[in-house]
């Protein structure tokens, strides 16, 4: 899969102070406030690892505290905890600390962070990101004697750290090669902070494809603004002769040395309180702080990299941060979409091979295929996702589909029957009719698939099986990535459904190498944001907006007309346009202001006819259609082109500019995107 740079999950926070007298009490509160200032990026559970001396035998041990729910609920547990001495002071020391957003194993004290390589806590790790080939070396780790206590990926890191250190124990080998030599046979997406006890008061850190900072602080000026890099042998031992290699961190001291502080974090916003003096890492990089010093090593030198890291003084307030550059939380979300999409597809899709592997149903589908029929139940978003799939759904499965929205599934008292697969759609995974309508097709004998985006919720509890469809965190209101997200996950679905029917493997192809290009694809529509935000202008002071189209792209105009409703409080509805003449046509005159959905699939004459009777009722609609489709360009004047993809995933990329224009409106009308007014992220009650 295409190497982007994937969501943030959770949050990463470590404090190491050499030669900067603090309490264990300071260090904690500075550990623990580091995971306040990250909470906003949605998290389910919360640790520390720090560095403690027995009270009794005066050992050295590292010692973790780790807690499911809010960073507050990890407070308490460390104020609960008695078997340490609060006072004493550390002249030097190190502790790590992370909130975990779930994705492997459910949120419990020990599946968070930090992950432990050994009940003696010889190492620790705490990670963000998504280890891909996890279940390959957990199985070798096995081999190996070691024993697994956690369902998450990030414990075969720490056990491989372990493994390899056991194995070159009679060697001089430092934390930082260590490290070296573990990252190398990681696969996905991931930042990494490592302690010990074997090597006490050092941090080393990683990334790759996940973000990672570095803030120093200290008393006397830096020795340097740039930060050059250090070549390490590679994993055979074997050096480059053209480059600067050291594997002595003694020998050079670009920073530190001194009384210092250092402060590695996911996140600027958890640093900035500190210090301003920060270093991004870049991929690959591997940061290592040793008697004080920071260094930074390569394995592989490519073509054109720096080969200095920059000490940049950010000049941010901490709310900015947090937002990054964007002006809401929608607008983040909106516009991280071209990696949450990776996020929902990596491990899974694979594009040399056209094979679809959804883990979490793989030991289901003879069960799935088997069924009398497939029932899609949701509320809001979620079920516009399953309105998008069904038409493919319905092709590749030849199945009925049917979608439902759970709370007139329920009214209905619905007929549910034991060869039913009744599949529920929520980001979090809370929704109240959503999850009554699950119990309710649970008892009536259904196989039960979630599709979330909250693992550990409630709906995920309670399927049999399920897709985590790994958006990351969603903080806005108004759900965006999440849709798109949920709507590929469905159509990873339909295409694992067919993968053994001859007759659609050219149509199973085709929508594979489609998803491969989705993610430029949707870098290329976020591109029209400014033409977008001059259509916003010209409708935000009106009262009502329809927004039309049909086949593939009628669940754009529903969740378009969400979008707009939920955030600018106008009337807005999405209508099907074969309905036009039985009634909403009559709503159709000069000044009624009408989006109409047109690109070129099988639909696209009737949509064109429907785009004629709406110019012949003086309508003069702005058409979101194929940004090379001149023939209807021609036809209007206000147009928004995206890219032209396969008929059945054209649907996410026509909602992305629904959802900037919702975006716009509301805010040049005044209204908070992030927390639309009566609106709850999580609508936990019917
Ligand atoms: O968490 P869920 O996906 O189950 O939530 C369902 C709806 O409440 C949700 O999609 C709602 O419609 C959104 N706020 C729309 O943006």
């Amino acid at each position: 899969m295409e190497a982007v740079t994937p969501l943030i999950e959770g949050g990463i926070f470590a404090y190491l102070n050499y030669l900067v007298p603090a309490k264990r009490k300071e260090i904690l509160e500075i550990l623990v406030n580091g995971l306040k200032r990250m909470e906003y990026r949605g998290y389910d559970s919360a640790g520390v690892g720090f560095e403690g001396t027995n009270t009794k035998n005066g050992s050295h041990e590292l010692k973790t505290i780790k807690q499911k729910g809010k960073v507050a609920r990890l407070e308490e547990e460390i104020a609960q905890t008695t078997d340490l001495d609060f006072e004493k002071e550390f002249d030097t020391h190190i502790g790590i600390a992370h909130t975990r957003w779930a994705t492997h194993g459910e949120p419990s004290p020990t599946n968070s962070h930090p992950q432990r390589s050994d009940p003696s806590n010889e190492f620790l790790v705490c990670h963000n990101g998504i280890i891909t080939n996890y279940k390959d070396l957990k199985s070798f780790l096995i081999t190996k004697g070691m024993v697994f206590e956690s369902e998450t990926d990030t414990e075969v890191i720490v056990k491989l750290v372990k493994h390899i250190s056991d194995k070159h124990k009679d060697s001089a080998i430092s934390f930082r090669e260590l490290v070296e030599l573990t990252v190398q046979q990681l696969e996905g997406a991931f930042s990494l902070v490592f302690m010990s006890s074997k090597f006490p008061g050092e941090c080393v850190s990683t990334r790759r494809g996940s973000p990672l900072v570095i803030g120093v602080k200290s008393k006397a000026k830096l020795s340097t603004d740039h930060i050059p890099i250090l070549y390490s042998k590679d994993h055979r031992g074997l050096m480059n002769p053209a480059l600067h290699h050291t594997d002595s961190t003694t020998e050079f001291h670009p920073i530190g040395n001194k009384e210092v502080e250092y402060f590695f974090a996911s996140d600027a916003s958890a640093i900035i309180e500190h210090t301003n003096q920060v270093i991004f890492l870049e991929d690959d990089d591997v940061a290592a702080v040793q008697n004080g010093c920071l260094t930074i090593h390569r394995i592989k030198r490519t073509l054109d990299e720096s080969a200095t890291r920059e000490v940049t003084t950010i000049k941010m307030e901490i709310q900015q941060i947090m937002k990054g550059s964007y002006s809401s939380f929608m607008q983040k979300e909106i516009f991280e979409q071209p990696e949450s999409v990776v996020n929902t597809m990596r491990g899974r899709v694979n594009f040399e091979t056209n094979q679809v592997v959804l883990g979490g149903i793989k030991d289901f589908m003879t069960e799935i295929r088997r069924c009398r029929r497939l029932l899609f139940i949701a509320c809001g978003t979620s079920f516009h996702s399953a309105v998008a799939t069904r038409q493919l759904m319905e092709e590749l499965t030849e199945l009925p589909v049917m979608v439902e929205l759970a709370s007139d599934f329920l009214d209905r008292q619905t007929p549910v029957f034991r060869d039913d697969v009744c599949f529920f759609i929520s980001q979090s995974g809370e929704t109240a009719d959503t999850l009554m309508a699950l119990r309710y097709c649970k008892q009536r004998g259904a196989l039960i698939v979630g599709i979330t985006n909250t693992v550990g919720s409630s709906i995920c509890r309670e399927s049999h099986c399920g897709v985590h469809i790994n958006a990351g965190p969603e903080i806005g209101v108004a759900s965006t990535k999440a849709y798109t997200s949920q709507f590929i996950s469905l159509v990873m679905f339909a295409l694992v459904m067919c993968e053994d029917r001859i007759s659609m493997q050219d149509r199973r192809t085709e929508i594979i190498q489609g998803l491969k290009n989705l993610p430029s694809q949707i870098k290329a529509v976020l591109e029209t944001d400014e033409h977008v935000n001059t259509l916003a202008r010209e409708l935000y002071q009106q009262k009502s907006l329809l927004v039309m189209g049909r086949g593939y792209n009628y669940a754009t105009c529903l969740e378009g007309a969400l979008k707009i409703k939920e955030l600018t409080y106008m009337h807005s509805e999405g209508i099907l346009a074969g309905e036009l003449k039985h009634g909403p046509l009559a709503l159709v005159d000069k000044a009624m202001p009408v989006m109409m959905v047109v690109t070129r699939d099988k639909v696209y004459p009737k949509c064109m006819n429907a785009l004629q009777q709406v110019k012949a009722r003086h309508g003069n609609p702005i058409v979101l259609g194929n940004n090379d489709d001149k023939e209807t360009q021609q036809q209007v004047n206000k147009y928004i082109g995206v890219p032209s993809t396969i008929d059945c995933l054209q649907g996410i990329l026509t909602i992305i500019p629904m959802q900037l224009l919702s975006m716009h409106i509301a805010q040049l009308r005044g209204c908070d995107v992030d927390c639309p007014r009566n609106l709850a992220k999580s609508v936990t009650v019917e």
